[in-house]
């Protein structure tokens, strides 16, 4: 029979294996370099997600736990100002040592006791809760390691591609505007199932929403080249003042990624530098960009309330045929019959700023830095994207960055008034 804990034992395996293959493309270089400070170091990410199951959990509770290196909880150490110091971020990509062949041994040498922890203890609800928090934030990490390898190699002058045998893109010629509507009224917010979720998911609370409209899938390459073409960036009626300061700043008027050709547009995508297609849903856009892109287009973009009332009646079909990282496009696809788009391919900007929720309680530990002290001056995405593990998303997910990042496969999605 097949009891909890071998069931943890086989998710603990499967998602700490999932790291490594993220990896194997890379050539030794591209471990270590840190192009700029919010992009971290693959071989740091390896380190710092190992660092996490030891210090949460075989540390307080494996009996006779001995560290692998005393020093890797300074150099692996996040943003944790309870478990004490640390190497801070723009500093991560200066640690060409510990070299990656020992980050590796690293990874075995927890995996192999966390494992034996697993065989050996009982796991009760509090340690198989922290357990699950291991994997999501594995999981967080394998997106980010996928967004910032990218950001790694397409700020390369070569454009190397990371996935020489990609798959066709699929593509399709009709992309009518069709929006659904949501009846207003009070709609139920939060986090109320069984499972996994994040502490900035709880406190179910009823929000008053008016009738509203949002669209049926993403805004796509084709309709935002279009904003471009009008002179989207050179008029500052549609902009935020940050981000008429912001964009004035810009090497190019257009999203990240983006480059000018003799023959039109191209953007680097995990398979090299490509043509622009224009039914794909753009992506690498800042919170500036996609809520100048709305105003031109006289709507504007949901709240992340909104956004989570319109995705709970199309929650199980956008779920299972969504375009997540197992696809392994590493890619958004266009709008396909039958799916809206809300789940995959690009995390979608909010007109949310990300703040706690009512009955919003710290954690006392450690963990309780995890979400809540970020609460400051960052907007609110919801969805998962092309790189999202699909296990890891939930329709009252918040994903959270600051308005100006565009480093994620962060898309639009259009709402309106009824
Ligand atoms: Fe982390």
């Amino acid at each position: 029979m097949i009891g909890v804990e071998s069931h943890l034992r086989e998710k603990f395996i499967k998602v700490r294996n999932q790291s490594i293959k993220l990896c194997q493309p890379l050539k030794p270089e591209d471990y270590v370099v840190q192009p700029i400070v919010d992009v971290s170091p693959p071989k740091w990410h390896l380190a710092h997600t190992t660092w996490f199951f030891e210090q949460f959990l075989l540390i307080p509770n494996k009996s006779g736990y001995k560290v692998f290196d005393d020093d890797f909880s300074y150099l692996f150490n996040s943003y944790y100002e309870t478990v004490g110091e640390r190497v801070l971020r723009p500093n991560r990509g200066n640690m060409t040592r510990p070299g990656t062949d020992e980050i590796y041994k690293y990874r075995k040498y927890v995996d192999n006791q966390m494992l034996e922890f697993l065989v050996r203890n009982e796991i009760n609800a509090a340690l198989s809760n922290m357990l699950e928090l291991g994997f999501h934030h594995e999981q967080q990490h394998q997106e980010l390691l996928v967004t910032d390898i990218k950001f790694i190699l397409g700020h390369n002058p070569l454009f190397p591609e990371y996935l020489t045998s990609g798959k066709e893109i699929p593509q399709r010629s009709n992309m009518d505007e069709e929006y659904i509507e949501v009846m207003g009224g009070l709609h139920s917010i939060g986090h109320r199932k069984n499972g996994f979720h994040f502490d900035n998911e709880k406190g179910v609370h009823n929000v008053f929403l008016h009738d509203f409209k949002i669209l049926n899938r993403l805004i796509t390459n084709g309709e935002y080249l279009e904003f471009m073409e009008n002179g989207g960036y050179n008029n500052f009626e549609y902009w935020l003042s940050e981000g008429w300061e912001w964009a004035n700043g810009l090497e190019t008027n257009a999203p990240m990624y983006w480059h000018r050709m003799d023959d039109g547009w191209y953007r680097f995508t995990m398979h090299g530098l490509k043509p622009v297609i224009p039914s794909a849903p753009v992506t690498h856009v800042s919170y500036f960009e996609a809520n100048a892109f709305a105003n031109w287009k006289g709507k504007r973009l949901p709240t992340e309330f909104e956004w989570e009332a319109a995705s709970n009646g199309l929650l199980e079909a956008d779920v299972n045929q969504g375009n997540f990282v197992e696809n392994d496009y590493l890619d958004p696809i266009a709008h396909q019959d039958g799916n809206n788009q809300m789940f995959g391919d690009a995390w979608e900007w909010t007109s949310s700023a990300y703040l706690p929720y009512p009955y919003y309680k710290t954690a006392e530990s450690a963990i309780g830095e995890y979400n809540g002290k970020f609460m400051i001056n960052q907007m609110v995405l919801r969805g998962g994207s092309c790189a999202t593990p699909k296990d890891h998303i939930r329709n009252t997910y918040r994903n959270f960055w600051h308005p100006h990042l565009r480093w994620q496969f962060t898309g639009i999605r259009l709402a309106e008034n009824i």
